[in-house]
């Protein structure tokens, strides 16, 4: 991808999957964190000019749209923090929010300046106070790769109910870690908080999976659930990687469902070579690769309850309860799993149901 140069650019098909991920994920956060906080923040630190070049919106206004449609559902202040390194963008993006009626609780506050600057000096305000964050959203979504270290993701992620949605711009992390210049290698390894993606140039295999497994576990070390969406290119090459890191269960689950929604059939990839015209003929059925999850997972351990299986799926896995019951239907139909007459609570379960209290034994 060529990075644009004009104050508004065209928005990419890719570009309309982000998009549809995060509208659908701030759909169920802003409700959920917005009623039990006094105050929530979303930033976007790499806010962009609020519009493409066909009038569609661009991510501030995504944001702002969902949060006053739900604006009944969130009782405290909700701050909306806006990053913009360029003036032109930047001068764009306020005349686009001056447009838009916000409520009182709304706080909009659009700034120029460079999102890891400008992020880390609240950070270190709030840390010398040793205050905690208000719960915070922030969507990092750079062109390349400088300007995202990952110091700063993990200091944000140390704070309760605080997590990352970030774009991680692999394709061209492969095509600059030899970079001949120290200053933009030194970019690569400030993103991965370390130098193990320098010798990965230097190792065999796919460069973009080890990488992309790479910046995975580094993620996985500060916080408690990952999970990425992979966005392609009109040439169906790898461009980069949505991803995102919570320590909330609930989030966690919320973006799963969003990522579903973007791709039914659970690949978690999107192209921009997929022809929208093409009828899509079959979705992949997600029963029999969940079936042999689960029972790897829990053959010959016992006897163990609905609950743990609901949260091993949701927990531990890309699947949804919806994917559970189908798998289990199958599993106990083919014999592999036994399920008790009666529940943990003493009542009878009813067949071809897999409740939290119903108990499960793989043979
Ligand atoms: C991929 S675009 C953002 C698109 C926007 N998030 C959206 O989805 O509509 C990246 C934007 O970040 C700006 N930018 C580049 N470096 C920056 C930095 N260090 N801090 C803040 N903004 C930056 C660019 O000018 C550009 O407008």
């Amino acid at each position: 991808m060529v990075t644009p140069k004009e104050t508004l650019w065209e928005l990419d098909p890719h570009t309309t999957a982000k998009h549809e991920i995060l509208r659908r994920y701030l759909a169920a956060w802003f409700p959920i964190l917005g009623t039990y906080h006094n105050r929530i923040v979303y930033i976007d630190g790499f806010s962009g000019p609020g519009r493409y070049k066909n009038g569609e919106p661009g991510s501030p206004m995504i944001a702002l749209d969902v949060a006053v449609n739900h604006r009944k559902s969130t009782t405290g202040e909700i701050i909306f923090w806006f990053i913009e390194e360029r003036e032109d963008r930047l001068a764009h993006l306020k005349q686009e929010l001056a447009a838009v009626r916000v409520p009182a609780h709304f706080r909009v506050i659009a700034e120029s300046g460079r999102f890891d600057e400008k992020f880390g000096n609240v950070l270190a305000s709030i840390e010398a106070d040793k205050n905690g964050l208000a719960p915070t959203f922030a969507f990092i979504d750079p062109f390349g790769f400088s300007g995202i270290p990952f110091s700063l993701i993990e200091r944000l992620l140390a704070h309760k109910r605080c997590e990352a949605f970030i774009t991680f711009m692999v394709d061209a992390i492969n095509r600059f870690l030899e970079h001949p210049e120290d200053k933009v290698v030194q970019h690569i390894v400030d993103a991965f908080g370390g130098d193990e993606a320098v010798r990965i140039a230097k190792g065999s295999g796919d460069r973009i999976v080890k990488l992309r497994e790479l910046y995975q576990s580094k993620l996985a070390g500060v916080a408690k659930y990952v999970r990425f969406f992979e966005m392609r290119d009109r040439q169906d090459r790898t461009q980069y990687y949505l991803f995102f890191a919570t320590n909330h269960e609930l989030g966690h689950l919320k973006m799963k469902e969003a990522m579903w929604k973007v791709d039914p059939n659970g690949d978690f990839h999107f192209s921009d070579a997929t022809n929208p015209d093409q009828q899509v003929l079959f979705e992949a059925d997600p029963t029999n690769e969940l079936a042999a999850q689960v029972r790897a997972e829990f053959q010959g351990k016992g006897t163990i309850t609905g609950r743990d299986l609901r949260t091993f799926i949701e927990n531990q896995t890309a699947y949804l309860k919806k994917h559970m019951t189908a798998a289990l239907k199958q599993e106990e139909t083919s014999g592999h799993l036994k399920v008790d007459e009666v529940k943990t609570d003493g009542t009878r379960r009813r067949a071809n149901t897999f409740p939290d209290e119903v108990k499960l034994t793989w043979g």
